[in-house]
């Protein structure tokens, strides 16, 4: 990326006042400096040409359609550009979290198998080929544009890869991704896409509400992943055997999710690979970097309240790993952070090896498929739900806490009990990444800028990303203070300074954040916008109190042409 003359001040734009972005939230606001442009929402056709849904509450794409378009729920993605250096032409690889049944389906359940294909095929992500014509982002056609959701085949590599704990006696292909949340990207050019709340989609099909009663019982590992009898009410488990807990030939259909999967943006026909090394959890995010030894770094959080913060070194030299014909990210070491009160902390390698963690394993695909429970074991430090982490310019790594309400008590790296507008916390890894140790400070709490006329007030940092300049861009997920919608601010680290750049529209969330090289168009996404509801907005179509709402990706660009964030 291009690295600019560092300038005294790296905030140059004029903030978006609180009075700006609560007078119309049907419609995104923006800095003054600024402009942007809506792309690829929920209905586009992935191929120009193809079937298109345009929000129409009467006219719902039919699940052979969806499978042909974008999908719902933007989050994560990242900007692969045509021949690695182009600043108008490349690969958009965009992650579908989720979309509830009353958005994507205009109803509270599925009532057919057709139902729960149209949802399946709206989750998981896209990979889309865009290009500026015109001073316009717009898809153009391309043979390595593609939907990847639920039911595309795909495959797992890495110590899980071919044992039991993948397999069913129903002999089913593997198949699918899910909750597609934050993500991240590697030296080597591809996409990773992280699968989060992937619990929610299992539920017990024998489940009656009326006597809350059904054959299907967690037991402790599943519940300690968070499986239940009703899962997040997408209702799968009643039409698609996969999802249901309670099929004996299917019982771990539910281990095939959790994982990071890779995904090559600039070859349509690869079977994206689940990377079990990486280790089983509600997977954020994860930021890439290389460490000492040319190794390949990953950061990641464990999304839930009093989850934990990971990292994961490859074996060897990433560079002569793939030129040996082996991925740098199926052999290494996953560690699990415990932060000490006095701003040291410690990596605890999960390994079979440790007597704590055989006590109750036998192999390490074992523990690398109840990542949670060997952490637990351990004794790693329970944090406030981190989601982004992102590697700053000087190597620092910063995660966000995006919020615990349920937090009784102060602990190290989590300064406020109860915490619901979450902090940013800055680590500092020994020994370039490949370390066992670390140092932790806290550089921004959200509730101290909720005093009465501040005007940087957030809440609940999600989604980041650091510049090579020293900015830090936050996006926020919850409710906000003073009437805001979510937003994404920047952040200049050196002087602490943060400012608003942007505000979504009613009941969104902006997630996401991708960036052409020169620095000057970025990517971000609403998710979610008025939850579905047209009454709260009909974002991105005009507005009409009737058309159905729909996540899309928000193009950002300078009106002076200059890099975005200055
Ligand atoms: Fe999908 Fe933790 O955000
Ligand atoms: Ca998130
Ligand atoms: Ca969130
Ligand atoms: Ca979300």
């Amino acid at each position: 990326l291009a690295q600019a003359t560092p300038t005294a001040n790296l905030l140059n734009f004029t903030a978006v006042k609180i009075a700006d972005s609560v007078t119309d939230p049907k419609v995104p606001s923006i800095s003054p400096e600024y402009q942007y442009e809506v792309l690829i929402p929920w209905g586009t056709p992935i191929q120009p040409g193809g079937p298109e849904y345009k929000g129409e509450p009467s006219k719902r794409p039919t699940a052979a359609q969806q499978a042909k378009q974008v999908g719902i729920g933007h989050d994560g993605m990242w900007f692969f550009p045509k021949g690695e250096t182009s600043n108008t032409e490349g690969m958009l690889c965009v992650n579908h979290e989720f979309g509830r049944n009353s958005h994507l389906l205009g109803k509270d359940a599925p009532e057919s198998a057709e139902d729960v294909r149209l949802s399946q095929h709206a989750h998981g992500l896209s990979v889309i080929a865009i290009k500026n014509v015109g001073d316009k982002w717009k898809p153009v056609a391309s043979k390595n544009s593609r939907r990847i959701h639920v039911n595309t085949p795909v495959t797992h590599s890495g110590p899980v890869a071919g044992t039991e704990f993948l397999k069913n006696s129903a002999n089913n292909e593997v198949k699918g991704t899910v909750n597609n949340c934050a993500n991240g990207y590697t030296p080597w050019g591809t996409y990773l896409t992280c699968e989060e709340n992937f619990n929610g989609y299992f539920g017990d099909s024998t489940y009656d509400a009326d006597t809350e009663t059904g054959t299907w019982e967690p037991n402790d590992r599943q519940e300690r992943y968070g499986f239940s009898s009703t899962g997040f009410g997408y209702g799968w488990e009643k039409y698609d055997p996969r999802f249901d807990l309670s099929n004996p030939a299917y019982v771990n259909e539910q281990n095939r999710f959790g994982w990071i999967v890779e995904v090559d943006p600039m070859d349509g026909s690869q079977k994206p690979v689940k990377r079990t090394a990486l280790g089983r959890v509600k997977h954020e995010g994860i930021a890439v970097t290389v460490g000492r030894g040319g190794r390949a770094v990953g950061y990641m959080g464990d999304d839930q309240r009093f989850d934990y913060c990971y990292k994961f070194v490859s074996k060897a030299n990433w560079r002569s790993m793939r030129a040996r014909g082996l991925s740098p990210l199926d052999q290494g070491k996953l560690y699990v952070a415990k932060f000490n009160e006095n701003g040291t902390g410690e990596w605890l390698e999960i390994t079979i090896k440790n007597p704590k963690i055989a006590a109750e394993f036998k192999t390490q695909a074992e523990v690398l498929t109840y990542t949670r429970v060997a952490a637990d074991l351990l004794g790693a430090t329970p944090m406030d739900r981190p989601e982004w982490t992102t590697v700053a310019p000087n190597g620092n790594i910063f995660w966000a806490m995006t919020n615990n309400s349920r937090r009784e008590e102060t602990g190290p790296g989590s300064p406020l009990a109860p915490n619901p507008d979450g902090h940013i916390l800055e680590m500092f890894d020994t020994n370039n990444h490949t370390g066992t140790t670390f140092t932790w400070s806290i550089p921004y709490i959200a509730q101290e800028t909720h005093a009465a006329g501040d005007e940087t007030t957030y809440s609940d940092p999600d989604g980041l990303w650091a510049d090579p300049d020293g900015r830090l861009f936050i996006q926020t997920d919850g409710g906000q203070k003073k009437d805001l919608n979510n937003q994404m601010l920047v952040a200049d680290t050196n002087t602490g300074e943060i400012r608003r750049i942007f505000s979504g529209v009613a009941s969104d969330e902006i997630t996401g954040v991708a960036i052409t090289p020169d620095r000057k168009t970025m990517f971000i996404n609403t998710q979610h916008p008025g939850n579905g509801d047209p009454e709260k907005t009909n974002f991105p179509a005009p507005t009409d109190g009737v058309t159905i709402p729909r996540d899309c990706t928000i193009v950002i660009t300078r009106k002076d042409g200059g890099i975005i964030g200055s």
